[in-house]
């Protein structure tokens, strides 16, 4: 395993949707492995391939703890509900935005054994995954945040309730 670098969001490979895995060979194993060990080290709760310069449809989350996830070719079958939470993103450090989410997503996608899966998920953990799902696509969350949130006010506010999440992803 090894540390990947993480690209920021100037790079123009962040910009191109991602091709979807055809094959789950050692590359790609070895790429996963990084993926994540990468994602812990940087203090965050979600990596997409395309942010560490590989453009494939693969996906890494780390919705609670000692929980990990790992989604190939993910699509985005239902969703429910909207709820504005506050994202940051490894790829763009220091900034924080208000972006408005589905609630509650199935999503069908390969697991690493590229065993087809089906997941419900809702809240922080749907929050990450279409955080992850637009990175593939080549989208930041600046592109769709409704409103920047300055540092200083992100550190106010996270005494209220209305802040569901500040973490990068
Ligand atoms: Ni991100």
């Amino acid at each position: 395993m090894a540390l990947r670098q993480i690209l920021n969001n100037n790079h123009p490979v962040l910009r191109i949707p991602t091709q979807e895995v055809k094959k789950l060979n050692s590359a790609v194993q070895n790429l996963i492995d990084d993926m994540i060990e990468t994602m812990h080290e940087a203090e965050g709760v979600g990596l997409a391939a395309n942010q560490v310069g590989v453009s494939k449809s693969i996906l890494v989350a780390c919705p609670g703890q000692d929980q990990e996830l790992v989604l190939i070719n993910p699509r985005c079958e239902k969703a429910e509900g909207e709820e504005l939470g506050i994202e940051g993103c490894l790829s763009v450090p220091g900034e924080y935005g208000q972006v408005l989410r589905y609630q509650k997503i199935t999503v069908s996608a390969l697991d690493r054994e590229g065993k087809p899966v089906r997941i419900e998920v809702e809240g922080l953990p749907a929050r990450i995954i279409l955080h992850e799902m637009d990175h593939l696509a080549g989208v930041l969350f600046t592109d769709k945040a409704v409103r920047m949130i300055d540092p200083e006010e992100l550190k106010s506010e996270q005494q209220s309730d209305e802040i569901k999440s500040e973490e990068q992803i």
